[in-house]
């Protein structure tokens, strides 16, 4: 993840398309900068009633009278409590939604893609963006973009006060000031910050992995007597961090240092132009007042620019991801106003398939199976046996040939109807961290007790359900990675059972499970199959015997030999 990959997109295409996917927060986006811009333009208005005050007690001509300015004064200080509320209110309220439409639209996103496209992607890289990359997002529109249009709005509301009410050059001198501080110091120091920070965590993540290896490993280094050493060495990378730390602060010191410094000089350069204008003649002392009071009070925005978070980098690679996977097209879109079925035959014609659209993993395959059947399909590892079940369930799509359930073409039926009458068991069973009887009812949410007791009887589970500490009601994860494989399959097909359709795929589904069991759980499946269709893939002979009609598939091709039981 540290590596540096290049992104899709420009940096201003990324910033974009991140705020069109605000989508309707946008409005109150809008609300916390106007409110943001506002309240300090209020808190500056409070001082700025002083002094117009002054300006007024020196003679100069101003509109308002004493009582007015003082009013306004209070004024400014009541709605700068308020709108500070309310922009507080908003940000905050912009940070916890948009986290939650972000989530929302990624999970959105692998919903359409799962499950053909989560194959291929890696699993890391998905929980680093559901997590990680959120949080920088999050970051990047509560943080980040407010504040940068604040700091314009309130900038260009200061140039033009101080313009038209004390003097351009005056104007003049904050402008090049805002630029200087919000634009070029940061720029400037942004270069070295980064550098720094990329090492620091490079040093930080390093050390880290290192000290966790050594604590994990502590039996044998004791065993070993490599203690000291070890010591030594933990010691030793701790002093490179220290050493990067230390630079780390020195360089966002020096950057905030630079940051305070050019404020100071700016309000300097004003306070002397001020006094130049006013030696001249050109400016009144009042005015120059009100003049120079704006713009030393005028800096907080910019010097909030300085100090955002500096890896904008970071937050456009993490934009780039979240776009690209909400880009992404998924490898079949839902049927949604297609035909439902009733389950009674299937017929797979001719069919062939590849992922890459260059290797065949299915050429020319014809298999069939009908209501009240076992169809075993037997064959090598690799030879394409689960991405026939995968296509039999329109995970992906069909190159050629035809897959037709009920003489109906798969593309055409509804695919909820498609998921009501067919089953797949894959070779790995996910177990929730919920409760078994929790991880049982997702394949059918309002089944009674006894219709899971039933299903998990007939996986031969219930006894060992039974012999956990609370029995259905044991967690998952109290019994950590204590469940075998074999367990975990059958819950798998108690799933199976309990979801009622009337097409059962079975990919291997005894291949973790003992002789004994497999009796049990063939047996069981060939009591069902008065009721039930089943598609019984293994690469073991022995799982055929319950099988009507078996095919035999060579690499890349399965033929359909008749062996008759
Ligand atoms: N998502 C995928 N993308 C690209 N290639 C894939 C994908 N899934 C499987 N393959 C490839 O397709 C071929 C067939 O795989 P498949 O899983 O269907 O074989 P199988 O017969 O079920 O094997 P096994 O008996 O080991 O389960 C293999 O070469 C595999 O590497
Ligand atoms: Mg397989």
């Amino acid at each position: 993840m540290n590596k540096k990959k290049k992104l899709r997109r420009s940096g201003a295409k990324i910033m974009t398309s991140l705020i069109l996917l605000l989508g309707s927060l946008s409005y109150i986006m809008v609300l916390a900068v106007i409110n943001g811009s506002f309240g300090f333009i209020c808190a500056m208005g409070v001082t700025l009633m002083g002094a117009v005050g002054v300006a007024k007690a020196l003679g100069e001509s101003i509109a308002l009278s004493y009582g007015l300015i003082i009013g306004l004064a209070v004024g400014f200080g009541a709605l700068r409590g308020l709108l500070r509320y309310i922009e507080q209110y908003s940000n905050h309220y912009i940070a916890f939604r948009l986290l939650a439409v972000l989530r929302d639209k990624i999970f959105a996103a692998l919903r359409l893609l799962s499950p053909a496209k989560l194959e291929s992607k890696q699993k890391g890289s998905i929980i680093a963006m559901i997590t990680s990359d959120i949080e920088v997002l999050e970051v990047f529109y509560a943080h980040t973009i407010s504040p940068i249009c604040i700091a314009i709005i309130v900038s260009a509301a200061v140039v033009l006060f101080t313009g038209f009410v004390s003097s351009w050059w005056l104007a003049f001198v904050a402008l090049v000031g805002f630029v200087t501080i919000g634009i070029i110091v940061p720029l400037i120091s942004s270069k070295r910050l980064k550098a720094s920070g990329v090492r620091y965590r490079a040093e930080f993540a390093s050390f880290n992995a290192y000290f966790l290896d050594s604590i994990k490993g502590i039996k044998d280094l004791v065993l070993n007597n490599a203690g000291k050493e070890r010591e030594k060495e933990v010691n030793h990378r701790s002093d490179l961090l220290l050493t990067e730390t230390k630079k780390l602060k020195r360089d966002t010191t020096k950057a905030a240092a630079a940051t305070e410094l050019w404020v100071s000089a700016f309000i300097l350069i004003a306070l002397a132009v001020g006094i130049l204008l006013v030696a001249q003649g050109t400016l009144s002392i009042g005015r120059m007042i009100i003049g120079v009071v704006a713009v030393f009070g005028s800096f907080g925005p910019v010097i909030a620019i300085s100090a955002l978070p500096g890896d904008l980098t970071q937050t456009l690679a993490a934009g780039d991801r979240v776009l690209n996977l909400l880009a992404e097209e998924p490898a079949v879109r839902p049927v949604t106003n297609g035909k439902t079925i009733d389950f009674e035959k299937l017929e797979v014609n001719n069919l062939s398939f590849s992922y890459d659209g260059k290797t065949p993993v299915l050429s020319d395959v014809s298999i069939r199976a009908e209501k009240g059947e076992i169809v075993g399909i037997v064959g090598k590892s690799g030879s394409g046996k689960s991405t026939l079940l995968k296509l039999l369930l329109r995970f992906w799509q069909k190159d050629k040939g035809e897959i037709n359930y009920n003489g109906i073409d798969i593309d055409e039926i509804d695919t909820d109807s498609l998921l009501d009458n067919v089953t797949l068991v894959s070779q790995e069973t996910y177990l929730f961290d919920e409760t078994i009887e929790d991880n049982l009812r997702i394949a059918k949410a309002d089944a009674t007790m006894e219709e899971i007791e039933a299903a998990c009887k007939l996986a031969s589970v219930h006894d060992f359900i039974l012999t956990l500490p609370d029995g259905y009601q044991t967690r998952v994860g109290m019994l950590g990675d204590n469940l075998s494989s074999g367990e975990k399959q059958r819950i798998g097909l108690a799933r199976a059972f309990l979801r009622g359709s009337e097409l059962i795929l079975l990919d291997e589904p005894t291949s973790n499970v003992d002789s004994i069991n497999e009796g049990i759980i063939l047996k069981a499946l060939k009591e069902q199959k008065r009721k039930k269709s089943i598609i019984l893939v293994s690469h073991r002979e022995s799982t055929m015997a319950i099988a009507d009609r078996i095919y035999r598939s060579k690499i890349e091709n399965i033929t359909d030999k008749k062996n008759e039981a």
